[in-house]
């Protein structure tokens, strides 16, 4: 059986014919598996920037379907964050093809797919610029002709997300590193984008505060179906994609399910990832003859692990 569904209500974004384009997604059901056709689409790209000797991105091609959480990973300069540029439109491939609900990014559609595509960046502080939190969330609404009502709604709500809300009057030069990151999100949130791109945007917080954060994000992803992307070294952040992609020097080298790519073990560690102590004790048990689970276990799970496996010896 197939069947179209046409859904007009996905990213709660309206009123231009892009957006519409966006929202409606085409669900196919074959033999009962549901295919969505992607949201994101990278083919044969290939990137470099004046003046740099080699490329940043070599012949990527990829696809990202809509209410999918990716995560990419890979180490220092593997062009983790030149990838997100390009995919909304502040850098244009030198080769190849940027699709955005398959049509092409290009100087014509590039100002909505900003529209769909909410980008936070590694530094909050190059993304402030209102005198107090509440004005630097409003920033953006204002610029989308967002009424007044409306956009107090939304800055509020947005961050109750990232619980800021208690900081609303406060400068934001005055706030830590990772009170700043939470706004730079909320401004993004505040946009209901249908994409979210997260470049390394939790670094400053601490692992609580993070995890919080990183579960806000995956309820809206929940409720509104919004595309997530997270450029990480956060194993944990990592694990919570569907899937994750693997740069390495400007190649996407691998992608699989966390369970695929966290078999790479050690090796995870050249994939830029801050490897847990739980992991690195397993490299050493097995490094020391003992069989242990292949599966990525928490330090949780494997003390549970240890001591089970142990204690029926
Ligand atoms: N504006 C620029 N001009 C020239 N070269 C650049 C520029 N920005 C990045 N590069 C180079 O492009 C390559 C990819 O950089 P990119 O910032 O995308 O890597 P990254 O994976 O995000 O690294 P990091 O983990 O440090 O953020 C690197 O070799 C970097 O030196
Ligand atoms: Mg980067």
């Amino acid at each position: 059986m197939v069947f179209l569904s046409l859904n007009y209500d996905l990213t709660h974004n309206l009123n231009d014919n892009l957006t519409i384009k966006n929202t409606a997604f085409v669900l196919l059901a074959i033999g009962g598996k549901y295919l969505t056709l992607p949201i994101i689409e990278l083919k044969d790209v290939s990137f470099k920037y004046n003046q740099a000797e080699r490329n940043a991105l070599n012949q990527i091609n990829l696809s990202i379907n809509a209410g999918e959480w990716i995560a990419v990973i890979g180490p220092n300069g593997s062009g983790k964050s030149t990838l997100a540029k390009l995919m909304n439109g502040l850098q244009i491939p030198n080769q190849g093809q940027v699709l955005i609900n398959q049509e092409e990014l290009n100087h014509d559609t590039v100002w909505d797919v900003r529209r769909l595509i909410g980008m936070v960046f590694q530094n909050p502080d190059n993304q402030f610029v209102g005198a107090t939190v509440e004005d630097d969330v409003a920033f953006g609404l204002e610029n989308m002709g967002i009424e007044r009502e409306e956009m107090i709604q939304r800055v509020h709500e947005s961050l109750e997300q990232v619980r800021m809300l208690p900081h609303l009057k406060k400068e934001p030069a005055r706030l830590s590193g990772g009170q700043k990151q939470r706004v730079a999100i909320a401004s993004v949130l505040a946009l209901k984008p249908g994409v979210i791109i997260l470049d390394e945007a939790t670094s400053m917080l601490d692992p609580l505060g993070r995890q919080e954060l990183i579960e806000a994000i995956a309820e809206l992803k929940q409720q509104y179906n919004l595309t997530v992307i997270s450029i990480t070294h956060d194993i944990n952040e990592a694990a919570k994609a569907d899937r994750i992609f693997v740069l390495k020097a400007g190649h996407l080298m691998y992608e699989g399910t966390p369970e695929e790519i966290f078999h790479y073990g050690e090796q995870l560690i050249d994939f830029g990832l801050d490897v847990p102590f739980a992991v690195q004790l397993m490299k050493e048990l097995e490094n020391r003859g003992v069989t242990v689970p292949e599966d990525y276990l928490s330090e949780e799970e494997l003390l549970r692990w240890i001591s089970t496996s142990y204690l029926t010896k």
